[in-house]
């Protein structure tokens, strides 16, 4: 298996219920290790650029204004296979049909409100890091 690193954002419905620790500890449970982390408010640029794939689709406007609506925590995993590995400790997009013991099932309040984001490809993890880390903030 590869060590690979991911992009994770810890979202304002799990920020505002104090969840972060416990997301966290999933991740680390897991064997995924927290080599970037930082604690920010997403400007409504930030939020865009970022979801810009998204921009045609008819919950844009929401999901802009819910990431930032509150703190979020960007963070990089990284461990074998983190890009997969991680979207298995999520679950589901969706709570509803996200795998008990997920994150997503334990603590998502609905599809949008859904208190994590995972990059879902390699490719993808890549430019998402890029985002928000310079290679000096990651430590491994
Ligand atoms: P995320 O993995 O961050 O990627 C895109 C986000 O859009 C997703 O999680 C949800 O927060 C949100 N999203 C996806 N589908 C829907 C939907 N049908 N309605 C509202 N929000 C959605």
């Amino acid at each position: 298996m590869a060590t690979e690193r991911t992009l994770s954002i810890i979202k304002p419905d799990a920020t505002r219920r104090n969840l972060t620790g416990l997301i966290n500890a999933k991740f680390e449970a897991a064997g995924l290790r927290i080599v970037a982390q930082r604690r920010i408010r997403l400007s409504q640029g930030q939020a865009e650029a970022f979801y810009g794939v998204h921009k045609e689709r008819p919950f844009f406007a929401g999901l802009v204004s819910f990431m930032t609506s509150g703190p979020v925590v960007v963070q990089v995993l990284e461990g074998d296979d983190a890009v997969a590995a991680n979207r298995r400790i999520m679950g589901a997009t969706n709570p509803a049909n996200a795998e008990p013991g997920t994150i997503r099932k334990e603590f998502a309040e609905d599809i949008e409100a859904n208190s994590v984001h995972g990059s879902d490809s390699a490719e993808n993890a890549a430019a998402e890091i890029a985002f928000f880390f310079t290679p000096d903030e990651i430590v491994g």
